[in-house]
């Protein structure tokens, strides 16, 4: 569904990605683990075109997609959740969700309605009136996930979706994204390897610009040097 094919990416003269690959197929929540700073976020950019490599190629069912603006490769079917939880903050729950409304690109699967998005989050369903950036940051994090959701990607990206939040929503997260893998193949940048690797079929673990290690999560869940090698816990 989605490879990434030996890219390097660059914020000015630094070179951040070196040659990282990586590739998720349909229906797999694949996680990204490693320690602050390693370019987990700067390969969800890659990605979505927002920070686009300089070398290498980005395929997305069968498109290349490395040379598309954001929004085209948005409309694709890649939906993106960045680590500082973007809201519109001027508009209530429900305007949030009404913006970002988009049918599903494959017929497969159900689509994800207001309705149902409100189910999967009855602490949204409870506000819908309540302006965005009045909401805490757990609401927050929720509202971005709810808000791609009823864009209807076949695959999310999501960057440090548990960062900052209390261990109980935490908990509620896990749940929900429990729920949301059964329709949608998942990028998951995270540090809480605990957290990701409950969720994960598969894990890359990246150090310096680098995916220094592929492995099934079953397999780092059970490997303890591998976990001490490269700190994830
Ligand atoms: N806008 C930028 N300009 C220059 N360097 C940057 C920029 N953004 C990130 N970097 C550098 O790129 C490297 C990778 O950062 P990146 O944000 O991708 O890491 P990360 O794995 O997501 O880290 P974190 O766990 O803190 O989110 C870091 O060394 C960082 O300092
Ligand atoms: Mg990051």
């Amino acid at each position: 569904m989605l490879k990434v094919d030996t890219i390097n990416t660059y914020y000015g003269s630094s070179h951040i990605l070196q040659d990282v690959s990586l590739t998720v197929n349909q229906g797999e929540v694949v996680a990204l683990l490693g320690r602050n700073g390693v370019g987990k976020t700067t390969t969800m950019r890659s990605i979505m075109g927002l920070t686009p490599p300089r070398s290498g190629e980005v395929y997305y069912c069968g498109h290349k997609i490395n040379t598309l603006p954001p929004y085209r490769i948005n409309r694709l079917g890649i939906g993106y959740v960045p680590e500082d939880r973007q809201v519109f903050p001027d508009l209530t729950v429900e305007e949030n969700l009404l913006v970002a409304q988009r049918s599903r690109n494959s017929k497969k699967g159900e689509e994800w309605t207001r309705e149902k998005v409100y189910e999967l989050f009855p602490e949204l369903a409870k506000m819908p009136n309540r302006l965005a950036g009045r909401m805490s940051g757990g609401e927050q994090q929720m509202l971005t996930i709810a808000r791609t959701l009823v864009g209807n990607p076949d695959l999310l990206l999501l960057d440090e979706p548990s960062e900052g939040l209390a261990p109980k929503v935490v908990l509620n997260l896990l749940d929900v994204l429990k729920v949301i893998k059964k329709s949608i193949s998942i990028l998951l940048a995270e540090q809480n390897a605990v957290f990701a690797l409950s969720l994960a079929d598969r894990c890359y673990i990246m150090e310096k610009g680098k995916t220094v290690y592929e492995a099934a999560a079953e397999e780092i869940r059970e490997n303890k040097d591998i976990q001490k090698k490269y700190l994830i816990f």
